[in-house]
């Protein structure tokens, strides 16, 4: 059976001010009373899983409790990070805990904060992957790319049709002109965040392209302590972990690595831009959570927790109103929201 590990230690920055440090947008009941956090428990809760495996802040560690409750979801166990150390830390982290069990694990690496429409199609992908992870390849799930999105990586895929497709090379979030260059070429995909390996190669590709991450990250899982329900990792080794994601650590230096492209309905809702993608829109190519009335405008997005948000005369704006905060963003700059939050936190 596969072990699905959910990573939810990120922030969402990019979708303040809905997004918060205390809750942020994995958590969140928007999208259909469930979180997204939920929604990817439930899609790798079946036969073919093993229970799942998640790794997260310790601040949310109560939010994680309740919402797998609410499921009636029992993890194999919750890893608490004293500190946000990116991904390749709990990639890592994953790839020791499942080898303590089983020197054939494979593993399903997953964000918790992602929206999969058709989870058909990607139960599919996922039995496609599965003899190329077996043989010892690290296996990426790809997403015809619609637009030169600076916000993702990219997956340059070899010549061929086969349903897994071998990968010439990945690209982490390249700049624009870059990824104008690559949607023209046509052989690339975006990289869905989504990887399914087996302990033991991953072990063999951090050996090699990052053993400090490995060595550090195994020294505070020995020291770890169990707290209720809680993994809680020694904060004095984990902070010493290298600060870089999976995609920098790994994905870019490895070349073992395969890809099997597929369209399960895939969103990151990683910013406002790409929740007004995934929602219903009017004519005019408005769309609105909460109260909204446009009057002359198009391609805007109103959030709204109460109050009536009216539109007059504005082309691709994105207005998110809070009880605190009030966001108004011009749609192609709001990847800089998380520039904001950064304001912030100096501030504080
Ligand atoms: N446990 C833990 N600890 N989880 C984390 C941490 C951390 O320090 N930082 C981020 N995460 C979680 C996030 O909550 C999210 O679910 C997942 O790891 C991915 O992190 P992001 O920060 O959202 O990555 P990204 O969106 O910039 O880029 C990744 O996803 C893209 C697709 O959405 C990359 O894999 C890209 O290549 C990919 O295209
Ligand atoms: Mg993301």
């Amino acid at each position: 059976k596969i072990t699905p590990v959910i990573l939810s230690g990120g922030f969402g920055s990019r979708l303040w001010p809905l997004s918060r440090r205390e809750r942020p947008k994995q958590f969140l009941p928007i999208f259909s009373g469930q979180s997204l956090f939920q929604k990817t428990c439930e899609r790798v809760s079946s036969d073919r899983f093993q229970p799942p495996l998640v790794i997260s802040n310790q601040d949310h560690r109560f939010l994680i409790g309740e919402q797998m409750a609410e499921l009636g979801i029992e993890p194999q166990a919750i890893v608490l990070e004293p500190c946000g150390r990116n991904t390749a830390a709990p990639a890592a982290l994953a790839a020791l805990m499942a080898l303590e069990n089983d020197e054939n694990a494979i593993v399903l690496l997953l964000p918790s904060d992602h929206l999969v429409a058709d989870e058909h199609e990607f139960h599919s992908a996922v039995e496609a992957a599965r003899s190329a992870v077996e043989g010892g390849q690290i296996l990426t799930f790809g997403i015809e790319p619609s637009e030169p999105n600076t916000g993702y990586g990219y997956i340059k895929l070899c010549e061929g049709t086969a349903q897994v497709r071998k990968v010439d090379a990945f690209v982490e979030k390249p700049d624009l002109e870059t990824a104008e260059e690559f949607l023209k070429a046509g052989n690339y995909l975006w990289n869905a965040g989504i990887f399914m390996y087996s302990a033991a190669s991953m072990r063999a590709a951090f050996l090699k392209h990052a053993p400090d991450i490995w060595e550090q990250v195994g020294k505070a899982l020995k020291n770890a302590r169990k707290d209720l329900d809680f993994l809680r990792l020694e904060e004095e080794t984990f902070a010493q972990v290298r600060n870089i994601s999976f995609d920098y650590a790994i994905m870019e230096n490895e070349e073992n690595v395969a890809c099997v492209p597929t369209d399960p309905g895939w969103s990151d809702l990683g910013s406002w831009p790409a929740i007004w993608e995934s929602m219903p829109k009017n004519d005019e190519g408005n769309s609105a959570l909460g109260e909204a009335i446009f009057e002359q405008s198009k391609n805007c997005l109103v959030y709204s927790d109460d109050a009536l948000v009216s539109v007059v005369g504005l082309s691709d704006v994105m207005i998110v109103n809070t009880k605190d905060a009030l966001l108004v963003t011009a749609k192609d700059k709001a990847q800089d929201v998380k520039k904001i939050v950064e304001q912030l936190d100096k501030a504080n």
